[in-house]
């Protein structure tokens, strides 16, 4: 019985821990720093081999609209030669998603 009460508590902490947004912050960390740094400078192992470009950079910001950077994170994007670069993001809710393009605005300095 009481192995089971506990159980129950981590079950209801898991839900809890499950149905708080993730911050755009810890989000950033979880999805996109492995590709685009911690700074969004994109000097990553990954990042290098990508070429991708410096986000921190006001010229590579009026690279892209809103609407560019969105679509980014929900269909990816292709390379030159059609090969996938950036993935589409799963497992980030679209309200979530949507968040991060204000925190991407954010990174220029
Ligand atoms: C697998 C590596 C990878 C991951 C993970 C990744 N990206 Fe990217 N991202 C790229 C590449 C490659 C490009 C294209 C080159 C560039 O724009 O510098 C890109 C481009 C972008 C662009 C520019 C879009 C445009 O139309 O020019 C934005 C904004 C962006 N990423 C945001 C994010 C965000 C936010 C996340 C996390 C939710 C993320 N990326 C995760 C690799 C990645």
């Amino acid at each position: 019985m009481k192995n089971s009460t506990l159980l129950t508590t981590i079950f209801m902490l898991a839900l809890a821990t499950a149905a708080t947004a993730a911050t755009p912050q810890a989000n950033w960390d979880e999805h996109c720093a492995k590709c685009h740094g911690a700074d969004g400078k994109g000097q990553t192992k990954m990042g290098k081999k990508l070429g991708i470009r410096d986000l921190t950079d006001a010229k590579t910001q009026a690279e892209f609209t809103d609407v560019q950077a969105l679509d980014a994170m929900q269909k990816g994007i292709t390379d030159k030669k059609g090969k996938t670069s950036m993935k589409a993001i799963e497992g980030v809710p679209a309200d979530e998603l949507a968040a991060m393009v204000p925190f991407v605005r954010a990174l220029k300095k």
